[in-house]
């Protein structure tokens, strides 16, 4: 009941014209269920994947090993943490709190993957500290970024006890389903699932089967942690869009790094869609574990893309 009653106050916040108040048919329902021969076939495509605590890591990535020596790791004062479920505006956020943070010589020329790393990447975890300290031609930027797509229960205890600033940002899980269907078929780190149907897709998505587990679960967790911590802030995809200022502003405050209006206006410039995408450093063209000949990291940016997929069966039954 208790459970029932978070994911209410969420939808709330996420789908405030759609409150189910009736419960749906079985019939309907079916469209959210995966078969076991759909999960294994997903699970199959993705390459050297594993299961660790019942959820899907890309194995060429992510490895339980990873966690385990993430969890060895220290993070304090000076680290700020962006979490998020997939395709839910991690980048545009990195994007934010570098410009905020960061020096323009590491604006133009240090890639997103080294300025706001990865930390439970396999490349990250082996490294003795944030790639930044590794680099001596950049000056000491006010603070370290990094950003992580594990669930709150697999981080570091320094960071479960509140000992850094850690953002999380959620999307509609309908549009960060979108996403993340066009996100599978050009990345080869999850097989490049281009045969993957939509259908069947929801059906993943809805039953939590995809990589990095169930939408509900890892928001929720976040979400609770956020109402009991003061170094933790819930922001949403959707105000970034409505007022990407007031969020800055916002964020500014919260990480302790005030800026003029003059350096909030070129912030808010540097993140609009465009200037991200057209910037090489934050829009990941280079990145070989993507396929650009399939499609744009930086796809549409936009809010109600769901309603391109989705059925009507389809968005009543996530309902
Ligand atoms: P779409 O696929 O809907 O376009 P993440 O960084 O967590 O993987 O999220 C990627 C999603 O955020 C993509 O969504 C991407 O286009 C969107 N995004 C990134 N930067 C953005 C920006 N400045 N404005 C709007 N959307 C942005």
């Amino acid at each position: 009941e208790q459970y029932c009653h978070k994911r209410f106050y969420l939808r709330c916040k996420f789908l405030p014209f759609s409150i189910t108040t009736t419960v749906k048919s079985s019939s309907s329902m079916d469209a959210c269920v995966a078969s076991d021969e759909l999960k294994q076939k997903y699970f199959d495509r993705i390459p050297e994947a594993v299961i660790y605590d019942g959820i899907i890591l890309p194995g060429t990535d992510v490895t339980e090993e990873c966690i385990r020596l993430l969890n060895e790791k220290v993070f304090g004062q000076d680290n700020i943490v962006i979490a998020s479920c997939t395709k839910s505006g991690t980048t545009w956020l990195a994007q934010v709190l570098s410009e905020i943070c960061y020096n323009d010589v590491i604006l133009k020329s240090v890639p997103m993957e080294k300025s706001v790393p990865w930390m439970e990447w396999k490349v990250n975890v082996l490294l003795p500290d944030h790639p930044l300290l590794l680099m001596d031609t950049v000056s000491s930027p006010k603070k370290r970024i990094w950003h992580t797509q594990i669930p709150l229960r697999h981080l570091p205890q320094s960071i479960r006890e509140g000992k850094c600033k850690l953002l999380y940002v959620a999307r509609n899980p309908k549009d960060q389903a979108v996403s993340n269907f066009h996100y599978h078929k050009m990345a080869r780190h999850l097989g490049l699932q281009t045969d993957l149907s939509w259908d069947d897709f929801f059906r993943l998505h809805c039953s939590g089967s995809l990589r990095g587990g169930s939408w509900f679960d890892h928001v929720l967790e976040y979400w609770e942690f956020s109402r009991t911590n003061p170094n933790v802030k819930f922001l949403f995809f959707e105000d970034l869009k409505v007022d990407l200022a007031k969020e800055v502003k916002k964020i500014e405050e919260f990480i302790g790094v005030p800026l003029t209006s003059e350096e909030r206006d070129n912030v808010i410039e540097h993140c609009s869609f465009q200037a991200m995408k057209a910037n090489t450093m934050a829009n990941r063209s280079g990145h070989s574990s993507l396929d650009h000949t399939r499609g744009e990291f930086l796809r549409k940016g936009v809010v109600g893309d769901w309603k391109n997929h989705f059925t009507v069966a389809q968005s009543e039954a996530f309902d």
